[in-house]
């Protein structure tokens, strides 16, 4: 096991630290899955207020379950379709601060208040998206938005 606890006195050092972590349990690995399952346990580990973290996967134009922390979650999600299809679409990243008032958007976990989706693309191409899910409303921040674009970046590279 690895212990990747990370500490840290700010957002910006939090998210320095975190790209770090995920740099080094990624590189030189070039399974898919494996790296998607221990980046959502990294993030899971290292960001407070979170109920769900985790990735859908781009499979012929559909959104499809991948490896995630959290709750079992709804498996097929259409592009459009949610705040996940959004970003599929769009190749936008989307920060939502109240669920419930985003059109469409999908309760896997009751629990949830906020969301943000992240997309992974390569070459135009969507490979993937990160989906954070917490239970506070507003609980991502355009610091947040940044920190997780960085990690989306290193992803890219090995998904
Ligand atoms: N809420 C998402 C669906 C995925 S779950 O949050 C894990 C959406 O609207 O796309």
């Amino acid at each position: 096991m690895y212990d990747l606890r990370i500490q840290a006195d700010s957002k910006a050092e939090l998210y320095r630290d975190l790209v770090a972590a995920l740099e080094s349990l990624v590189t030189g690995e070039p399974d898919p899955t494996a790296n998607m399952a221990n980046a959502s346990a990294l993030i899971m580990e290292s960001l407070p207020d979170l109920n769900w973290a985790g990735f859908y996967r781009n499979v012929g134009g559909e959104l499809v379950l991948g490896p995630f922390q959290g709750r079992a979650a709804c498996i097929r999600i259409p592009f459009g379709k949610g705040v996940c299809g959004a970003a599929a679409e769009t190749l936008q990243v989307q920060r939502v601060d109240d669920v419930h008032a985003f059109p469409g958007h999908i309760a896997c976990d009751a629990a949830s208040a906020s969301e943000l989706v992240v997309p992974i693309a390569r070459n135009g191409e969507l490979i993937a998206v990160l989906d954070l899910d917490s239970p506070r409303v507003a609980r991502f921040t355009q610091e947040d938005e940044d920190g997780c674009v960085a990690l989306c970046e290193v992803l890219a590279r090995v998904l």
